[in-house]
């Protein structure tokens, strides 16, 4: 049997590139589809000089443009496609909600139903904790209710859910996978790849670098009053190559016929909460840095603590988070220092 083919949308950003590179380096074939809405060549470069394939396929194309997704599928033979293209600022999607139901939910329905007319519909969707909201138990497992999104962002993760659940159940030759991703982290060891927020960085990691890096003054720790052993937020903050690495088992249970359902749900992370301070302090110290940060009110929106039962993905998609936070950190501040010429 040949090599079969991956589409990656949303392959030329963060999560996407680095899907990309595991992908590739396990042996699959990509195709990369990106509308650049929210980001430039720098990773996709980076994607080419990591894996030494100078010849992957990219498309730059919109995936709520319904004849362009057709066209794609008409000039690939597309075994598995992940899906990331969609937007991801959760007070943005606040704001202009609107902005966020049509490219995140058509995008998605666009691809699903072409995906569907070539017989074999095998569907990643890159899910979030998000759509756990502020849980009632601790670590969440994937049976955990669903809580009513905080924001529309949230929300749209949760429908698409629901949709790809819903065409599992009525169209037999439809397959999907959904990964809730805790807080992917860091950035690939060769530092040609990593996060590139536009702007001012609304996620702490960036935020951190950017702030090491002199780009930014100082680091606001949202609330340090919350009812947690510091006071800080707790996350399951999960490394960006562990989690890429997840994809390529999901890619291979589904083509490999080894689900066991048609539709299934893995939590995405380390199992393990670290504190916002936690975080801070475990970053300075790999990284031989001094960090300047200050208390600041809570931010609106936030859960108080979040963290994975990560055991379904360890034993049925035989992955596991391994590499350790310092490494992460160092990570993410060697990208950090590599965009900024360092
Ligand atoms: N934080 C700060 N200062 C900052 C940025 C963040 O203290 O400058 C804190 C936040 O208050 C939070 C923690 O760091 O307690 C993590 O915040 P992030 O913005 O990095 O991540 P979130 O947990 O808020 O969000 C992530 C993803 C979202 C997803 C959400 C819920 O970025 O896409 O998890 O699953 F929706």
């Amino acid at each position: 049997m040949g090599r079969k083919t991956v589409l990656v949308s949303g392959g030329a950003g963060f999560i996407g590139s680095h899907v990309t590179v595991e992908l590739i380096e396990a042996g699959y074939d990509v195709v990369v589809a990106d509308n650049m809405s929210n980001c430039d060549l720098t990773c996709f470069n980076g994607v080419k000089e990591i894996t030494g394939k100078k010849d992957i396929p990219f498309v730059e194309m919109d995936f709520c443009d319904l004849p362009a997704v057709e066209k794609l599928f008409a000039d690939f033979d597309i075994a598995a496609a992940i899906h990331f293209a969609g937007f991801k600022a959760v007070g943005e999607s606040v704001g202009d909600p609107m902005k966020y139901y049509h490219n995140n939910l058509v995008s998605f329905m666009n691809i699903l139903t072409v995906a569907r007319r070539t017989g074999k519909c095998n569907m990643l969707f890159s899910s979030s904790a998000t759509v756990y909201g502020e849980p009632d138990q601790l670590p969440v497992i994937e049976e955990t209710p669903r809580k009513d999104a905080e924001s529309p962002y949230g929300n749209t993760k949760r429908i698409c859910e629901d949709i790809l659940h819903d065409c599992v159940k009525a169209y037999p030759e439809v397959k999907g996978i959904a990964l809730r991703y805790f807080n992917p982290i860091g950035a690939h060891p060769s530092a040609l790849i990593g996060e590139l927020p536009r702007g001012v960085p609304n996620n702490l990691v960036p935020y951190i670098t950017q702030t090491a890096i002199g780009k930014r003054e100082c680091l606001s720790i949202f609330g340090n009053d919350y009812p947690t052993p510091d006071g800080t937020c707790l996350r399951d903050f999960i490394d960006i190559v562990d989690l890429a690495k997840a994809h390529v088992c999901a890619v291979e249970r589904m083509l490999k016929g080894k689900m066991k359902k048609d539709y299934e749900i893995y939590n995405i992370g380390t199992g393990h909460p670290l504190s916002v301070m936690d975080l801070v302090t475990a970053f300075e110290k790999a990284n031989g840095v001094k960090l300047n940060w200050k208390y600041a009110p809570r931010r609106v929106g936030d859960v108080v603590a979040i963290w994975a039962d990560a055991d379904l993905a360890n034993q049925e998609l035989g992955w596991k988070a391994e590499r350790p936070i310092e490494e992460t950190l160092r990570s993410a501040w060697a990208w950090e220092k590599r965009l900024a010429g360092k």
